[in-house]
């Protein structure tokens, strides 16, 4: 199996876990770039597979299509992209994780503490969310923001 081997759009879709549907969306979008055979049969370089893996993995950190395309328009047309292509346009990525991951670990290291919901029901509430001062904030647990 090569980078450049040409799969059809049901393997495409088998490999990332994306329906046909989706995967035909995105190459409207310009995502994806598809090859025509003589019968007019759509075939995808088995390196898209990573440019739909990055759409997914973006998407669930939160990146609108507009983000994803703006950071996919960086990766070179015409050739696979190598290594050095999907860390230069990876940066927003990075940054959206690492500001999820400390959010994740401000909730981790809170999970046995007050979370500002405005139950008042632990001792530590009294220190942290006096009458509730955290609801000012809007609704649900403040240790989220
Ligand atoms: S845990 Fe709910 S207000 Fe403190």
């Amino acid at each position: 199996m090569k980078a450049n081997d040409l799969l059809s759009i049901g393997d495409l879709a088998r490999r990332t876990g994306l329906s046909v549907s989706a995967i035909r969306f995105y190459e409207e979008k310009g995502l994806v770039e598809a090859h025509r055979t003589a019968g007019n049969q759509r075939r995808f370089p088995r390196s898209d597979i990573r440019r739909l893996s990055f759409v997914l993995i973006a998407q669930r950190l939160g990146l609108t299509l507009a983000e994803i395309e703006e950071a996919l328009s960086g990766l070179p047309q015409g050739r696979t992209p190598n290594s050095a292509d999907w860390k230069r346009i990876s940066g927003e990525v990075r940054t959206r994780i690492d500001a999820q991951i400390a959010a994740l670990e401000k909730v981790r290291n809170n999970l046995d503490g007050c979370i500002g919901c405005g139950c008042l029901s632990l001792k530590k509430c009294a220190l942290y969310n006096a009458d509730d001062e955290a609801g000012a904030d809007g609704a649900g647990p403040r240790v989220l923001r």
